[in-house]
């Protein structure tokens, strides 16, 4: 019973193991350490806070989340005030009013994340053809999650001679395939962070993959609290049945 339940509690927390593979096209997923991996992992609220930054300053001019709303910066620390101020500085259309028109207002805490484009077609005029995926669920739409997206970021190379790319596309070894439609997106101090955290592409990074993963799953620290607690309930609860099954047949030989 108790080997059963320590099995379940180390799957659980297994982190991720992918295999990096050397073949020539297969994703390349690299290993990197998250805070929120673990049973007993939690989102660093600085890092989100970083990553935020980042999406809102270099992803965002290609790629929408349309599932977050401001209101939803709350969980990164962020005070109602804040959220409000953050929210103003975008416009929406918003209508139609009482003469029929539609208008711009500024953005309010419970508007979700502005779209960069009006649609997909005019992402992907904008993109030589290639669709900015949304990035509100992307690390779960992609095996490997935020190891993933921190792949993608850091992964592009100079292509192997026998690699043909054509124009607008580039070598990344953890595409699937290796050829990616985005140009590389991050380079070192493009960003200031203000914590004195290290202004590189790896942190950069790091950061957007870990506000990523919170927009994916912003429940995962409940749910994480939750298992533990079922966990050492199902301990303790074992304990007892153990206790009153040597009591009841303790006389019994
Ligand atoms: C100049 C526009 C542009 C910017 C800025 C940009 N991207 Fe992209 N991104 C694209 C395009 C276009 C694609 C589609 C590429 C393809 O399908 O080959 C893409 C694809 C992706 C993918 C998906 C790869 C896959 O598995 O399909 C991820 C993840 C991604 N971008 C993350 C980011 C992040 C994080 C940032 C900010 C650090 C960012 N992008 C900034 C244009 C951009």
């Amino acid at each position: 019973m108790l080997r059963a339940i320590l099995a379940i509690a180390l799957l659980a927390g297994a982190p991720l193991a992918v295999q990096a593979s050397e073949s020539s096209h297969t994703s390349v997923i690299p290993d990197v350490q998250f805070s929120f991996e673990g049973p007993f992992g939690s989102y660093d609220k600085a890092a989100l806070q970083r990553g935020y930054k980042i999406y809102r300053q270099v992803c965002s001019a290609c790629h929408s989340m349309k599932r977050v709303a401001f209101r939803n910066l709350e969980a990164l620390g962020y005070n109602e005030a804040e959220i409000k101020s953050i929210a103003a500085e975008y416009s929406v259309t918003d209508g139609p009013n009482d003469e029929g028109e539609m208008f711009e207002r500024p953005a309010r805490a419970s508007d979700y994340f502005k779209s960069p484009y009006p649609n997909d077609n005019a992402a992907k005029y904008a993109n030589n053809g290639a669709l900015p995926p949304d990035l509100s669920l992307i690390t779960k739409a992609r095996f490997g999650g935020a190891s993933y997206v921190y792949g993608i970021l850091t992964g592009y190379e100079e292509a192997p001679d026998d690699f043909t790319l054509m124009t607008g596309q580039h070598y990344n070894k953890t595409m699937s395939g290796h050829v990616i439609a985005m140009a590389p997106p991050l380079s070192a101090d493009m960003i200031s962070y203000e914590d004195g955290t290290p202004q590189t592409v790896n942190q950069y990074a790091h950061d957007v993959a870990t506000f990523l993963t919170w927009a994916a799953e912003p429940e995962m620290e409940q749910r994480k609290k939750m298992g533990v607690g079922v966990i050492i309930f199902l301990l303790a609860f074992a304990g007892i049945m153990y206790a009153t099954k040597r009591k009841i047949w303790a006389d019994k030989h």
